[in-house]
């Protein structure tokens, strides 16, 4: 299995998965970085890995369905049959959700449907609730509200600040989604 992985930034989630690829803990192939940032630390990552990566400007095409084609070519180069993503800061459009049905799938830190969108972190401290948590899930034309794959809850304590309460989701993160990623494609192979 060749799977595809989407940021826009960090990418803690994508050096979680390069690890586990290298530890022999997921089996499957990092044939490509696709990243709409020219400046995000994700290319770094794949470039210390040897990861392709392919970097676009959105501004430098006329539509989403543009850019989207170039980067479906890059896919079917690279054979990819998955497409993971881990920060991509923009909706999937329909290019990319025809062709890959049923293989997009998103990682969200809050347990969706409550708190998508931006900043899910802050808005769950805003609302003050005692329970929060990560949500993996295939992706469709909205904005976090594919059917949901996998979800696991952070207590968020008093004690808790911004800072804390994104290092407990970061490593749920890291943790739930080497796990589904490898049960996904194990399924997919039966
Ligand atoms: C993660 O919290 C992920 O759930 C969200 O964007 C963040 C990306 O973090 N979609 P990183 O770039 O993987 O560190």
């Amino acid at each position: 299995m060749k799977i595809a992985v989407f940021a826009s930034g960090t990418g803690s989630n994508f050096q979680a998965i390069i690890d586990a690829v290298s530890a022999g803990e997921l089996a499957v192939e990092i044939g490509l970085l696709v990243c709409d940032k020219q400046e995000a630390k994700a290319i770094e990552r794949a470039a210390n890995h040897g990861i392709p990566t392919f970097v676009f400007s959105p501004k430098s095409y006329p539509s989403k369905e543009a850019f989207e084609t170039d980067i479906l070519e890059q896919l079917k180069a690279h054979s990819i049959d998955w497409i993971f993503l881990a920060g991509y800061m923009r909706l999937i459009g329909n290019v990319l959700l025809g062709s890959y049905t049923g293989r997009i799938v998103n990682i969200h830190p809050s347990l969706l449907p409550s708190f998508p969108g931006k900043d899910a972190i802050g808005q769950a401290l805003q609302a003050g609730v005692k329970l929060t948590g990560v949500t993996i899930h295939y992706v469709d034309e909205g904005m976090d509200t594919g059917p949901v794959i996998a979800q696991e809850a952070v207590r968020i304590d008093e004690s808790d600040t911004r800072e804390s309460l994104q290092r407990k989701i970061q490593a749920t993160e890291h943790r739930l989604y080497i796990q589904t990623i490898g049960n996904l494609l194990t399924g997919a192979r039966a």
